[in-house]
């Protein structure tokens, strides 16, 4: 058994965000689709006497390194199935934005549980991994598993979906953050008194994933959390235009926001879109991915 063990995990972009209404739990049925894009954060755990977790990176001062991060959890949740304590340094080498709507909390959670998998020799099974990574949140089961996915339940039950491409981001930070449970709150309040449909994933959407069509995604992306976002941070419509302006292929918010995410047709036209965000004076700051990227991986 090796003494420490590292696992990179991808950040997520939604490319559709189908939101129901409120269920009697609080949570909302979901058809979202997921697509991996490749930021990454990487997840160092070393045998300690007691669980201890640090993080650095750009954003590292506002990463909670208390029992409530979600590396913590896991790190309890899989020593508690295995009746062992969970006596680990979780180190976090951070580069997905924090509080951003790319999934950043949950990459960590599904990096500590694979990498104390590997140091502990637990040998839990993928199917078991990914229960304790649903108990975890409903995004974590997608940080383990990776490339493109749609998500329904609560965005907890996968189903992996083929893509015949490679696509290319440009995401701008924002310069602070939105909460997610916010945002769906808002979502409620927004839509108080209408008829909320049943959230299904768009065919077109699933089509353009699976041809690598960039003009087709671009036309079928859609967020039902974008007007909830916006209206929680009015200024995300500013960064947004300034993305179309320079030629994004489409503009929208990453899941709860506030990252905004632009599709561009080539890594060419990605690093130009780049550029004119970042001289917009609109964002904290920008970077380029390309999506599919593999889920949680042993690097080390
Ligand atoms: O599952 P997770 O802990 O990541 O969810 C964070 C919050 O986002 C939930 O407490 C809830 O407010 C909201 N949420 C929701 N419906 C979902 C997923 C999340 O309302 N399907």
């Amino acid at each position: 058994m090796s003494a420490s063990v590292t696992v990179r995990v991808p950040a997520k972009v939604n490319v559709q965000l189908a939101v129901g209404a409120a269920r009697p739990d609080g949570f909302h049925d979901l058809a979202n689709v997921f697509l991996a894009v490749g930021l990454y954060d990487e997840v160092t755990v070393t045998a300690a006497d007691e669980l201890r977790v640090t993080c650095d990176g750009p954003d590292a001062d506002q990463v909670p390194l208390d029992r409530t991060n979600l590396a913590a959890r896991a790190a309890e949740a899989l020593a508690e199935r295995y009746g062992r304590t969970p006596d680990v340094h979780i180190h976090i080498a951070k580069d997905i934005p924090v509080a951003g709507g790319m999934a950043g909390g949950s990459a960590d959670g599904a990096g500590a549980l694979l990498a104390c998998d590997a140091l502990w020799g637990t040998g839990a099974s993928r199917d078991e991994l990914l229960d304790i990574c649903a108990e975890l949140g409903s995004d974590v089961p997608f940080s383990l598993v990776g490339g493109a996915a749609l998500g329904t339940g609560r965005g907890e039950k996968l189903t992996t979906l083929e893509v015949g491409g490679t696509f290319h981001w440009v995401f701008a930070m924002a310069d602070r953050g939105l909460s997610t449970p916010a945002v769906f709150r808002e979502f409620d309040r927004l839509g108080e008194g209408t008829d909320i449909p049943e959230p299904l994933a768009s065919q077109a959407l699933l089509d353009a994933l699976a041809k690598g069509d960039p003009d087709a995604l671009a036309a079928a992306v859609s967020n039902d959390l974008q007007p909830a976002a916006l209206s929680l941070f009015p200024e995300l419509a500013d960064t947004l235009a300034a993305g179309r302006a320079a030629g994004a292929l489409t503009a929208l918010v990453s899941g709860s926001g506030p990252t905004t995410a632009f599709l561009a047709r080539d890594p060419e036209s990605a690093a130009k879109v780049a550029e004119a965000l970042r001289a917009s004076g609109t964002c904290r700051t920008v970077r380029t991915a390309s999506g599919p990227a593999p889920g949680a991986t042993v690097i080390g």
